[in-house]
């Protein structure tokens, strides 16, 4: 089985990168899964340029930042545990970015894998990161089946407090569980599925087949059409 985790703090070293950290060494050591650890500060990453030609092409112009590759890896990998910092009520810039140029939604990038959100914060509105994984999980068409939110202060360890560390250990246990056992995703998530594919994807890119011909391409290799 092979899970990405992709850590979008700045600081690759701060309190979400330990948390991930943690979660690949004990999942690697577990379960014997292979586990990429990706951290974005260690990519110059470019922003989204808005030109979609990656609808277009399936290929985002942009290939010298390293982002295409990460993309690949989800693409192939069966489970995603993606962590971000609280940053003004929302996900990292980096995270943003990330999200813009990796083609989540149309690409249908995370389609029939699972997913795990963690987020940190030192105050409040920890919250609406978690909000914000779960419905980029939600509409890229994966199953989130944790969260893990952990409110402490700025540069501290989070594992200072052993609760976190079990809280954490108990989350992966059950998230490789589900993610072995294909646990089917919850009814709420199986008829969003259908319903952004459906009613928000399919009437646009087949009205302008040209434009999303990357993406129809994409949408016959994993089974969607
Ligand atoms: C630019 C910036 C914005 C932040 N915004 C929030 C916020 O809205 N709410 C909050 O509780 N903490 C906020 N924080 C604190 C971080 O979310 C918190 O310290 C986090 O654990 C840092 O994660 P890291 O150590 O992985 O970088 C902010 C920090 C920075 C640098």
């Amino acid at each position: 089985m092979n899970i990405v985790i992709v850590n979008g703090s700045p600081r690759k070293n701060g309190a979400t990168g330990k948390i991930l950290k943690e979660a690949a060494n004990y999942l690697s050591e577990k379960t014997g899964c292979c586990v990429e650890l990706r951290n974005l500060s260690d990519y110059k990453m470019a922003f989204c340029k808005g030109c979609m030609l990656c609808y277009k092409t399936g290929n985002c112009i942009i290939t010298n930042d390293g982002i295409s590759s990460l993309t690949e890896e989800l693409k192939t990998c069966d489970a995603v545990i993606f962590g971000t910092p609280t940053y003004g009520s929302n996900v990292s810039g980096q995270f943003k970015t990330f999200i813009d140029r990796a083609g989540f939604v149309f690409g249908q990038l995370l389609y029939g894998k699972y997913g795990f959100a963690v987020s940190t914060y030192e105050n409040a509105a920890g919250r609406e990161a978690i909000k914000i994984l779960k419905k980029l999980f939600l509409y890229s068409g994966a199953a989130c089946t944790e969260t893990l939110l952990v409110k402490l202060d700025h540069n501290t360890d989070p594992f200072k407090d052993d609760l976190n560390l079990k809280t954490l250990h108990r989350k992966i246990d059950r998230f490789y569980k589900n993610t072995k056992l294909k646990q089917k995703p919850s009814v709420f998530e199986r008829i969003m599925h259908k319903l952004v594919i459906n009613v928000g994807l399919k009437p646009r890119v087949f009205r302008y087949k040209d434009r999303y011909a990357g993406i129809i391409q994409r949408w016959k290799e994993i089974n969607i059409i």
